[in-house]
């Protein structure tokens, strides 16, 4: 049986990632000429996927690559020793090296080296070390890139993803360190990615913030219709079955053309094209179907998770098709009550990651949830 080419969840790359020609080069260009970044989309759109190609261009170049994802990081300790530990990876490639390394460059982290049952090593800080301490560590460990960069002559690219996350950490105080650091770091590019839109702006865009104006912004949209269709149609044509262009059609309409989603499906409708042979639109409603059928358990456990309000909501956007959210008939039909408790939530929605709101539009960041909504709700 052919491997089913549909990925989701996991960064893509290869002949599993498409597109973004124009965003590679225009952010290749800006981080090679040691420019900082700001790159927002919501969730799932790409970003991930698109730094890690990025980096791969720039590491074949000859720049030095970090990436720290900091959703993974959950106190300064920890940010402290990946950010260590992933600098001194980037700048040796063996393993006697990285020990040497460490304790050269890192003087006042006293680190211990361990190293893993895959002989990958890693590094542990000192755990009684005091939060005043950590952050004078960090500071140092931060202005490591910078020092290597220059002694090496060759330049850095640093990347932050889920860097909206920082302010969980220690909220002022690290932002504004961190700003201390980078804005002298002329070898040094900083790449800062989130998916919460609001707090980066704002973080970016507000004067009395630490990062006011440290880089420009780029909002990352999604595929084009066209671009995403082609590749559709290169990776169904790996299996025995070819689709019409309406299916695939419907398949972004369905997906709301956002990539995860668009890969989602797809892996779904791949595995079922094996049994069925035409595949026709039903069959997709159909997969679409099942995968609802499959996730009800977690649906449910949702819904029960949320107030009448929140569940009013939900059920009236599911519904809306373009029509404006704020207007007063769209209030009154939906029987939504003030615009206070829209307000409400909307910000409670957006809290537990159900659905995100754009500049235009308010949108589910699981269309699946919509369509069992809609099936079974409404
Ligand atoms: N350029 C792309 N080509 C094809 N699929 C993509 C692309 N970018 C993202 N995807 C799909 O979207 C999923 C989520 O991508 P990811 O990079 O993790 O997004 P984000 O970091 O914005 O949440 C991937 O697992 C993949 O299925
Ligand atoms: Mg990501």
């Amino acid at each position: 049986m052919k491997r089913n080419p549909f990925f989701f969840g996991e960064v893509v790359t290869g002949e599993n990632f498409t597109d973004r020609v124009n965003e590679i080069k225009r952010l290749t260009a800006e981080l090679r000429g040691g420019h900082n970044i700001f790159l927002i989309s919501p969730r799932r759109y790409g970003k991930t996927s698109l730094i890690i190609n990025v980096l791969e261009h720039l590491n074949k170049e000859g720049l030095f690559t970090f990436y720290i994802d900091l959703y993974k990081v959950a106190s300064l300790r920890e940010l402290l020793e990946a950010y260590a530990k992933g600098v001194a990876r980037s700048c040796t490639t063996r393993v006697e090296r990285f020990s040497e390394f460490i304790k050269d460059v890192f003087p006042r982290l006293r680190p211990k080296i361990i190293i893993g049952s895959d002989g990958v090593p890693s590094i542990e800080v000192d755990i009684h070390l005091k939060d005043r301490e950590l952050l004078d560590s960090l500071e140092e460990v931060f202005d490591v890139p910078e020092k290597i960069a220059k002694n090496r002559k060759r330049n850095f690219v640093v990347v932050f993803d889920e860097f909206q996350e920082i302010l969980n950490l220690d909220g002022e105080r690290i932002e504004k360190m961190m700003r201390a650091c980078f804005q002298h770091h002329h070898n040094v590019a900083y790449l800062f990615a989130g998916s919460k839109r609001h707090l980066i702006y704002s973080m970016v865009s507000e004067p009395n913030r630490a990062f006011y104006k440290l880089g420009d912004i780029m909002n990352l949209q999604k595929i084009e219709p066209a671009e995403m269709m082609m590749f559709l149609k290169k990776q169904f044509s790996k299996g025995p079955i070819e689709l019409t262009e309406n299916i695939l059609d419907y398949v972004l309409e369905i997906s709301e053309n956002v990539p995860y989603n668009v890969q989602y499906l797809c892996h779904h409708l791949w595995n079922w094209c094996l049994e069925a042979k035409n595949i026709e639109k039903e069959d997709v409603m159909k997969v679409v179907n099942n995968i609802i059928a499959e996730q009800s358990v977690n649906y449910i456990a949702l819904w029960d998770g949320l107030s009448l309000h929140q569940r009013l909501f939900l059920k009236a956007i599911s519904k809306f098709q373009n029509k404006p959210i704020f207007s007063k008939n769209f209030i009154v039909e939906n029987d939504l009550g003030t615009s206070g408790s829209i307000q409400k939530s909307i910000t409670l929605l957006k809290k537990k990651n159900i659905i995100d709101v754009d500049v235009k539009e308010i949108r589910f960041n699981d269309v699946f949830f919509k369509e069992w909504i809609k099936k079974k709700m409404l």
